[in-house]
C-alpha cells in the first residue's frame, strides 16, 4: 500500500513538473506572439499616442487658410478680372463703358481685331459703318457714341517716332484719316 502510494505521489510529482513546462511553454509562445502583433501594431499606436491635437485657435487659423485660397481661386476665375487696366478676358482697355463695347463689339469676332488696330474717332466711325453695310452689323443706336468715344480714347493712333507722349495740343499734326 505505501508502496503504491509513494509511486503515485512521485509519477504525480513528474506530472507537476510536465504541467509546469507546458504552462511556461504556453506562456513564453503567448508572449512571442503578443510580442509579434504589437511589433506589427507599434506605428498605429506611436501615431495615435503622439497624435497631434489642435487648439480651437489653430483650427480656426486652418478654416481662415482655407477660405484665404478659395477666394484667391476665385478671384483667379474672375470673368472680369482687370491688371492694369487691362480686361484680361478680351484685352480690351478696361473702362466704365466696357461692358457695353464687349456687348456690341465680341460677338462676331475677338476683341483682337479691336485692340490691335488704332484710328482717330472718324476711323473708327467708318469701320463700323464698314461692318453695318458688309459685314451685317446693326445698327449702335445710343450706344454708337459711348463706343466711339471709347475706341477713340484707347485705340487712337499711336505716334511711333521722334515724340514718345500725345500732345492734345498738337493732335491735327498726326492725326490720320483712318482707313
Ligand atoms: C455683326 C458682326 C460684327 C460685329 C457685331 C462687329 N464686327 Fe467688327 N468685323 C466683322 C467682320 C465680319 C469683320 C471682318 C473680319 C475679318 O476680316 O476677319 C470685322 C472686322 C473688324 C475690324 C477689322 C477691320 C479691318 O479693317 O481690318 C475691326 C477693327 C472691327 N471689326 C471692330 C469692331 C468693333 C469696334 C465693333 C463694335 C462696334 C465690331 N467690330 C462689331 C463683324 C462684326
Amino acid at each position: 500500500m505505501k508502496g503504491k502510494e509513494t509511486a503515485e505521489s512521485r509519477e504525480g510529482t513528474t506530472d507537476n513538473l510536465w504541467g509546469m513546462y507546458i504552462n511556461l511553454l504556453y506562456v513564453i509562445v503567448l508572449s512571442v506572439i503578443l510580442l509579434f502583433v504589437y511589433m506589427a501594431v507599434r506605428t498605429d499606436i506611436d501615431s495615435y499616442l503622439n497624435r497631434k491635437i489642435y487648439s480651437a485657435e489653430e483650427l480656426a487659423a486652418f478654416q481662415q487658410e482655407a477660405e484665404a485660397r478659395e477666394r484667391s481661386r476665385v478671384a483667379e476665375m474672375n470673368w472680369d478680372k482687370v491688371v492694369d487696366g487691362i480686361h484680361i478676358r478680351t484685352g480690351l482697355h478696361d473702362d466704365e463703358n466696357l461692358q457695353i463695347i464687349i456687348g456690341t463689339c465680341t460677338s462676331c469676332h475677338s476683341a483682337k481685331l479691336i485692340t490691335q488696330n488704332s484710328a482717330s474717332r472718324d476711323g473708327w466711325k467708318s469701320m463700323i459703318r464698314w461692318m453695318q453695310e458688309t459685314q451685317g452689323l446693326g445698327q449702335l443706336g445710343k450706344n454708337e457714341p459711348v463706343v466711339l468715344d471709347y475706341l477713340a480714347k484707347y485705340y487712337a493712333p499711336v505716334e511711333t517716332g521722334r515724340r514718345k507722349t500725345l500732345d492734345m495740343a498738337e493732335i491735327e499734326w498726326y492725326e490720320l484719316d483712318g482707313e
